[in-house]
């Protein structure tokens, strides 16, 4: 006999004024010694952070090619332990995490859903993730609901044995790692034109439920003339907390529905797919949009240079014809995803300078 989930909610004094707080006065909290602790929202990574990891990420990349150089990695971090806490669906980030941690040594625990752990019987999440931290010393948690990764590292940060805590997607709100991995494809892809700054990035789809355009735009802070091209449907137009951040940061941003009149005009093209999941009707939605949809045809209307890149999983937005063109750089994207969060592990466990110093 299947059991039913049963549900406790433990009241937490102090949390709600806390999460209700600006962002910006959060920061701190996350932080220990100047050094990011928890990886909790996109706002915590500044060029100078963005720079680190995209380069650390590379050597990262390099090490592992050889024998000797990964044997090195992995045994940086082999008396460490990490928690793959995934209660909400994930391919990419889940198998790059547990890549990242294995590159490094890492041992690894996982649950991929709360119907196989004691939250059937009534714990609580937060104490569920309380319980991880007696046995690991890191925690990567994706869960279905805003705030969460926030809610448990504030948890665990005032207990007498915090460990880090990484957000690896929190609801429709945040997913700072894929945000991370996206800069480092970016900044990749336009090594020899510049890097970041100055271009045009379009960001195409479900703008108002995908976590992964919202993350990034708020990275965008920290580049010099960048534009951004917000091409969504009516109904899925990005949310205003998003475009008030970029008006205070003086970023330009332009909201249309006429995706053919932006494609000859950007860098790069970011695809988004309609996030159903989040949806009050979800049978009543459709989740497809032909007019914000690329395919073979519009190769053809982009700049020889403008890249496109797609989070995933995709559906229909981006026809697989599209795939074998060397603009199309999702499938680079996912595996920068594996370098980029061994780079961010390495940095949280503060082995990235025994790493660069095996470049010295
Ligand atoms: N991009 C991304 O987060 O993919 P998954 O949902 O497969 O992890």
């Amino acid at each position: 006999m299947t059991q039913q989930k049963e549900e406790t909610i433990q009241r937490y004094r102090g949390w709600n004024e806390f999460h209700a707080r600006e962002i910006s006065s959060k920061l701190d909290f996350f932080s220990n010694g100047g050094r990011l602790f928890d990886v909790i929202f996109a706002q915590q990574f500044d060029r100078s952070f963005l720079e680190a990891m995209c380069s650390l990420a590379s050597l990262i990349r390099l090490l592992a090619k050889t024998k000797t150089g990964a044997n090195k990695l992995s045994s940086l971090l082999n008396h460490k332990r990490a928690m793959l806490y995934f209660v909400q669906p994930s391919t990419r980030t889940f198998i790059s995490f547990l890549n990242a941690c294995h590159i490094l040594g890492i041992k690894t625990s996982e649950i991929r859903g709360t119907t196989t752990s004691s939250e059937v019987k009534g714990e609580s999440p937060e104490d569920t993730i309380r319980t991880f931290a007696s046995y690991v010393d890191l925690i990567i948690a994706r869960h279905p609901e805003e705030g969460f990764a926030e809610k448990t590292a504030w948890v665990l940060n005032r207990t007498e044995r915090p460990v880090s805590v990484v957000n690896g997607g929190s609801g429709p709100d945040q997913h700072p790692t894929q945000a991370l991995l996206d800069i480092y494809t970016l900044e990749r892809s336009f090594e020899h034109i510049g890097g970041l700054d100055g271009k045009k990035i379009a960001m195409v789809g479900d703008l108002k439920r995908g976590r992964t355009v919202r993350s990034l735009s708020y990275l965008m802070k920290n580049y010099q003339d960048v534009e951004l091209y917000f091409v969504a449907p009516d109904v899925f137009r990005m949310k205003d907390d998003i475009k008030e951040f970029l008006k205070k940061h003086g970023i330009p941003f332009f909201e249309t529905e006429d995706f053919n009149s932006v494609k000859p005009l950007v860098d790069a093209i970011y695809m988004t797919r309609i996030q159903k999941e989040y949806s009050e009707a979800p049978s009543q939605e459709t989740d497809i949009y032909p007019e914000f949809h690329l395919t073979r045809d519009d190769l053809g209307l982009i700049q020889s240079h403008c890249i496109i890149m797609h989070p995933l999983p995709r559906r229909y937005e981006i026809e697989v014809e599209v795939d074998n063109d060397p603009r199309a750089v999702y499938w680079r994207q996912e595996r920068n995803g594996m370098w980029i969060r061994a780079a961010l592990i390495a940095y949280l466990f503060g082995v990235d300078e025994t790493i660069r110093n095996e470049f010295r």
